[in-house]
């Protein structure tokens, strides 16, 4: 159990962009790295929180498919960042039920880091209590687009008929099949975008962009972030009922 005062109810599904790691470590003299290494504390406290507040899907922005552009320093830094966390983490994950799952192009990722990402999965692929879903190489029109291709050849293999072609379907083809939209973004650190982060199932989101660096953002930050969220009124499109 956290010891923080959970909200009274919650999304059933967060998705987190967790930016300004490489901020909070330029502001204190620190390499970028060092930043990367803080945010992974906040991540573990979230995941261990989550089930007390209420929350079955957590899913997280941790690479993009534009993140390689950084230094190669920086780059090969996050990748053992990544190793690091699924060996350290995959007792811990799986004793605590927690469904593993990573979105992404994993083509690029090399082939240790992509073994033990279907070794993690496979892991964990029975329980229920949260499900944690990394977005690692991950782009939203980089997802749309892999989907398409799929769909293209289950077409001309006669799998799939043109007219089946619906909203349903294109959400099964997508990397994110099985798993529920997001009812809130989180992004931290003042950016104001969508980085084209699950661009399809955030179609509904709330979004709810905070000051605070993704290194501070403490349980504490989680909780009235998520009071914020439920204290708005989420219509779908619909009119409000009075
Ligand atoms: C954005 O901050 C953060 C990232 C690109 C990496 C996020 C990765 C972690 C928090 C590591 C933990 C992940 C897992 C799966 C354990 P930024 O570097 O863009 O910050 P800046 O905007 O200040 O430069």
């Amino acid at each position: 159990m956290s010891d923080i005062q959970g909200p009274d109810k919650s999304a059933r599904h967060v998705a987190v962009i967790m930016d300004g790691n490489g901020r909070w470590a330029t502001a204190r003299g620190l390499e970028r790295l060092k930043g990367h290494v803080k945010g992974v504390d906040r991540v573990r406290e979230l995941v261990r929180a989550c089930p007390d507040f209420g929350i079955e899907y957590l899913t997280i922005f941790a690479f993009s498919t534009e993140n390689w552009k950084r230094s190669e320093r920086e780059v090969t830094g996050l990748m053992n960042l990544f190793r690091r966390y699924i060996r350290g983490e995959a007792e811990t994950l799986n004793k605590d039920k927690v469904r593993v799952r990573f979105i992404g192009d994993r083509s690029r990722l090399d082939a240790k880091l992509q073994g033990l990402m279907a070794e993690l999965e496979k892991l964990t692929e029975k329980n229920t209590r949260l499900n944690l879903t990394v977005a690692l190489n991950y782009g939203g029109r980089d997802e749309i687009t892999r989907a398409v291709q799929r769909m293209a050849k289950a077409v001309k293999l006669g799998m799939l008929k043109p007219e089946e072609i619906s909203e349903a379907s294109i959400s099964n083809f997508l990397d994110t099949a099985d798993i529920p939209d997001p009812d809130l973004v989180i992004r931290t650190s003042g950016e104001y975008r969508t980085s084209n982060f699950l661009p399809w199932q955030c179609a509904y989101a709330e979004y709810i962009f905070t000051e605070t660096a993704w290194p501070d953002f403490t349980l504490k930050e989680v909780v009235k972030t998520l009071n914020d969220y439920n204290g708005r009124d989420r219509r779908f499109g619909a009119t409000a009922i009075r």
